[in-house]
């Protein structure tokens, strides 16, 4: 029996452990996160696309380029109409990409490196090829037929709306056999499930569980603001802008079939599962929205909805305006006021966007360019998502005839968009035929620049873009500041970014020089007691002409990024 007293010492300590517990950052929180399109990291087995082992086989690399998680895009069976998105089996390995025993290798070697590894969850759509769709438009009757959205022609025989598909043009088509349309909101090959059938859900889950036991660390939730549709299929605004690509087809506000309310409460409930099979794994949401409130909503009512609601908003802004501080400055500043200290992520290139090296590159300084948005990615108040290649430069290739295009969104609208073939090119690791990446015929033409711009002549180069990277992310890992420390804008200098981060016992400040001029930056007045010193801890530059400790003024050469840290008093 514990005497009252002992009794009272042991809850105060249990309530200690627990403040503690809540208050200690999650390993999501901390993480680098990589991003990898396996039909393009590395093919070991000679037929042109990447692999699971082919991963297996680099993670030497991304241990020593300092990551602590990867992201792999979807590897499962799939006509590969839309790259793996289109899946026909959610519990086994596509042949092209291995087996699950491949799998299964992947992540017991990754996790002996402390390497976390993420996968794709394609929750809103399968293939039409998935067992569940071929039995649902067998017939009306079909037990499955509820598992997606079917719906009557209009009495003219036209479709039940006016929805119009993310790749074009319109998201229905008609099933001959049944006389009823399906509802695809990507191709017609990626039929949409029905999340009102709360079978399709328990399915869905089951997934997790599969995942999870075997020891995946978490999910990037693929295009999950499209999970609901309105019951009544309302038809959509149609904006006065033409959609990108398209001379004739209109934009719509996603009114009925996006980010309806019933979402939320769907990732409140798949949280709810995730953390009872491990509360460890991540849940990172894939949801393009175009305000910060309705990102918010992903987070759920008390923190028990997705962890991570990837934040778009540093693609999206400067995408229009290139390299500009007054833009990024205001885009964080915005992220920041809507978060009110919840974490997010960031990231600059994914394998649906064109890269950034040459999107945020003026063309003349892009090397410069790039270590200074790496700076950024790698030293703002959340988790950083780097896309394979970047860390190297590697540039958007598109193909220059429509006959070499792959992805069907580029077919379509050729030659106004040209599809995301660009930003999916192998990767580049050595100067040999091929760029070490196959010894087949790749499944994607290796960019010509793969001559110069490559792993093995950046490990050669110290002052390469992929040993800035590693510099980055080395210090990013002993700085408490730049791990956990709180933000604030410093100045409005139109050309220079400068922002501190602040964790007990350590301040950071970093100033990005957007600009191809000199630029002077001021350091802002000692933050408590002072005056002292801040050391350079980064430069951009291989040789900076700055002494190791400065106070006062900051000269910035063109470009240049600079971090500093200081012990705070
Ligand atoms: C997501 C993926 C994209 C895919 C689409 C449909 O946006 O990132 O590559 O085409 O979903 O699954």
């Amino acid at each position: 029996m514990k005497t009252p007293a002992r009794a009272f010492a042991f809850a105060a300590l249990l309530a200690l452990l627990s403040t503690h517990a809540a208050a200690a950052p999650r390993w999501w929180q901390r993480a680098v996160f990589y991003e990898i399109y396996p039909r393009s990291f590395q093919d070991t087995n000679g037929d042109g696309v990447g692999d699971l082992n082919g991963i297996t086989r680099r993670l030497d690399y991304l241990r020593a380029l300092g990551v602590d998680a990867v992201w792999v895009t979807p590897f499962y069976p799939s006509p590969q109409v839309d790259f793996g998105y289109d899946v026909s089996d959610y519990e086994d390995v596509d042949p092209q990409f291995g087996t699950l025993a491949d799998f299964d290798r992947l992540v017991k070697e990754a996790h002996k490196r402390n390497i976390r590894v993420v996968i794709d969850f394609v929750l809103n759509h399968t293939s039409d090829r998935h067992p569940f769709f071929i039995e649902s438009r067998s017939s009306k009757t079909s037990r499955k037929r509820d598992w997606y959205v079917w719906r009557d022609p209009k009495p003219d025989g036209s479709r039940p709306n006016n929805w119009s598909s993310s790749f074009g043009p319109v998201a229905w088509t008609l099933d001959e056999k049944t006389g009823q349309y399906f509802y695809h909101y990507f191709y017609p090959q990626q039929p949409e499930l029905n999340w009102r059938n709360p079978e399709v859900e328990r399915r869905m889950l089951e997934t997790v569980r599969f995942w999870l036991k075997r020891g995946a660390d978490g999910f990037r939730l693929d295009a999950v603001n499209y999970l609901y549709e309105d019951p009544q299929l309302r038809d959509n605004p149609v904006l006065p802008e033409l959609r990108f690509g398209s001379t004739t087809e209109h934009e719509q506000e996603k009114k009925y079939n996006r980010d309806l309310p019933e979402v939320q409460d769907a990732m409140v409930r798949l949280r709810a599962f995730n953390d009872r099979v491990n509360p460890e794994s991540v849940l990172i949401g894939e949801a393009y929205v175009p305000k910060w409130e309705e990102l918010m909503r992903y987070y759920g009512p008390s923190n028990n909805g997705v962890h991570l609601p990837f934040n778009f908003f540093l693609v999206m802004e400067p995408a229009r305006s290139k390299l500009d501080a007054k833009v990024f400055r205001s885009v964080i500043e915005a992220s920041e006021k809507a978060l009110q200290g919840r974490w997010t992520t960031y990231v600059l290139s994914n394998h649906d966007i064109p890269r950034h090296y040459d999107r945020l590159g003026d063309g003349k300084n892009n090397d410069l360019i790039a270590k200074l948005t790496a700076t950024m990615l790698l030293s703002l108040r959340g988790s950083p998502f780097l896309y394979y290649g970047e860390e190297i430069g590697m540039v958007t290739t598109e193909p220059k005839t429509v006959e070499e295009v792959r992805d069907p969104v580029g077919k379509r609208y050729w030659p106004l968009r040209k599809g995301r073939d660009g930003e999916r090119t192998p990767m580049q690791w050595d100067a040999s035929t091929h760029a070490g990446f196959t010894t087949g015929a790749p499944w994607l033409p290796v960019p010509p620049s793969a001559k110069e711009k490559n792993v093995a002549a950046q490990e050669r180069d110290p002052d390469s873009l992929l040993n800035f990277y590693k510099r980055l992310i080395a210090l990013r890992r002993r700085s408490p500041a730049l791990l956990d420390g709180d933000y604030a804008s410093l100045g409005d200098d139109p050309h220079v970014y400068a922002y501190r981060r602040r964790a007990p016992g350590q301040t950071a400040i970093v100033a990005l020089n957007m600009s191809a001029e000199r630029r002077a930056f001021k350091l802002p007045p000692v933050m408590r007691a002072g005056p002292f010193v801040y050391n350079v801890a980064l430069s951009s530059r291989p040789a900076p002409g700055h002494a190791r400790g400065v106070s006062g003024e900051l000269t910035l050469a063109p470009f240049e990024a600079v971090i500093l840290t200081a012990r705070s008093l």
